[in-house]
């Protein structure tokens, strides 16, 4: 279910960057969006209204290796924050032992997309929370909760913000609401849509025209959150004997048009994404836009609104010069998990 956001933070948005855009807005709140999100609607759960103590006991679970199967893995096992929560690896081993076969994508933004995981499977945040916490982790959601009801600060942290003790349905509640307060916005680019001019670089400036025009890449990344949350086909490992089907693979009737498709990722903090596509086969930015402003990767089934830009070298470092300005200034403490 989407739900607009509360007319009072629209307006204290206004006011607040009406007389002076170069002040940072850098917000403590986690309820309340950074410079630049203020129009994009939070997908919320009408059985998990966001409150703040859900989401400061989900950040200690998200960090707690006592939610896995062996109790040496947590979620930010393969989500670290220095890198907008992915994990720098092309494929990252999960708790069982067995390798990924997709690139542990970033949290950032995620309470925003109503279509989760590479392919769409996950139709709410809540959904695809339950999901990886037993399969990336190998929980047994009874066990944990077992484990967890036995700390006393969390008994307390569970009654605070469910008045309920941990089950497999806070847990992921709590967790799911952590993560729709990971938003990353207030980025150069904002501050520049703000209206402090020098906030980008003529490089920068330079890439961000090119983004929106002959480069043609808004069309899918379209801002806020740079992505259209549509699926596409570019290429990426359909040369395989076996490709990944992506999106096809969850279709009722198999169809043969949807092979190939992934989410369009968001591209806020892409310069620490790195490596780059759902199977993480590209490992710099700089060949990562290269590909897509070449056209992608041709097959059948390659995405009509992909073409190759014609673009200069110089142009390309323009781009990445645009994408790095994308990073957001949000500053994040870790949870100190209870003993
Ligand atoms: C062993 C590595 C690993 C661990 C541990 C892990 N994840 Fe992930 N995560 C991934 C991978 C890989 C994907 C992409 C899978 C796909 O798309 O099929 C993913 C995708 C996601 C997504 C979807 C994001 C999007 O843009 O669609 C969310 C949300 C998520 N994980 C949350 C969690 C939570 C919460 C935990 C802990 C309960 C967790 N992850 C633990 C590797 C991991
Ligand atoms: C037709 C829609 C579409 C257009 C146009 C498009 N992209 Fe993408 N982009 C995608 C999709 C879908 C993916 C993910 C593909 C995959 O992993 O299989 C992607 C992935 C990326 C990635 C990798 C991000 C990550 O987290 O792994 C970058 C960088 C990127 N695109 C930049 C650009 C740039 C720059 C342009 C313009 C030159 C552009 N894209 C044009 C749909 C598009």
């Amino acid at each position: 279910m989407r739900i607009l956001l509360p007319l009072s933070l629209s307006l204290s948005f206004l006011t607040s960057c009406s007389s002076d855009p170069a002040k940072a807005a850098t917000v403590d709140d986690p309820l309340v969006p950074p410079r630049g999100l203020e129009a994009a609607a939070l997908v919320t759960s009408a059985d998990n209204p966001l409150t703040a103590a859900k989401a400061a006991l989900g950040k200690q679970l998200f960090f707690d290796p006592r939610l896995s199967g062996s109790g040496k893995m947590g979620c930010n096992g393969c989500h670290y924050p220095e890198q907008a929560f992915t994990d720098g690896k092309a494929l990252s081993v999960k708790d069982d032992g067995k390798s990924n076969t997709r690139n542990s994508p970033t949290m950032h933004n995620v309470g925003y997309l109503d279509r989760l995981y590479w392919d769409g499977r996950a139709k709410s945040l809540e959904g695809n929370v339950g999901a990886a916490w037993k399969a990336q982790l190998g929980a047994k959601p009874e066990e944990v909760a077992a484990r967890l009801a036995a700390v006393p600060a969390y008994t307390k942290a569970f009654q605070d913000a469910f008045g309920a003790p941990p089950s497999e349905t806070t847990i992921v509640q709590a967790l799911a609401s952590f993560l729709r307060t990971l938003r990353s916005g207030d980025s150069a680019y904002d501050r520049f849509q703000a209206g402090q001019k020098d906030a980008l670089s003529a490089d920068a400036k330079a890439g961000m025209d090119l983004f929106q025009g002959k480069a043609g890449c808004v069309i899918c990344h379209t801002p806020p959150l740079f992505t259209n949350k549509l699926f596409h086909n570019v290429g990426i490992g359909m040369s395989a004997e076996n490709p990944d089907v992506g999106a096809a693979a969850k279709n009722a009737f198999d169809d043969p048009a949807k092979k190939g498709q992934f989410k369009t990722p968001t591209l806020r903090d892409v310069a620490k994404t790195g490596p780059y596509f759902h199977d993480g086969s590209v490992a710099t930015l700089k060949e990562a836009v290269k590909l897509m402003a070449g056209g992608g990767l041709a097959n059948p089934n390659k995405d009509p609104l992909l073409a190759d830009r014609g673009l200069t070298d110089a142009e390309i470092d323009q781009l990445v010069a645009f994408l790095e300005a994308l990073s957001g200034n949000q500053k994040f403490t870790p949870p100190v998990v209870p003993q």
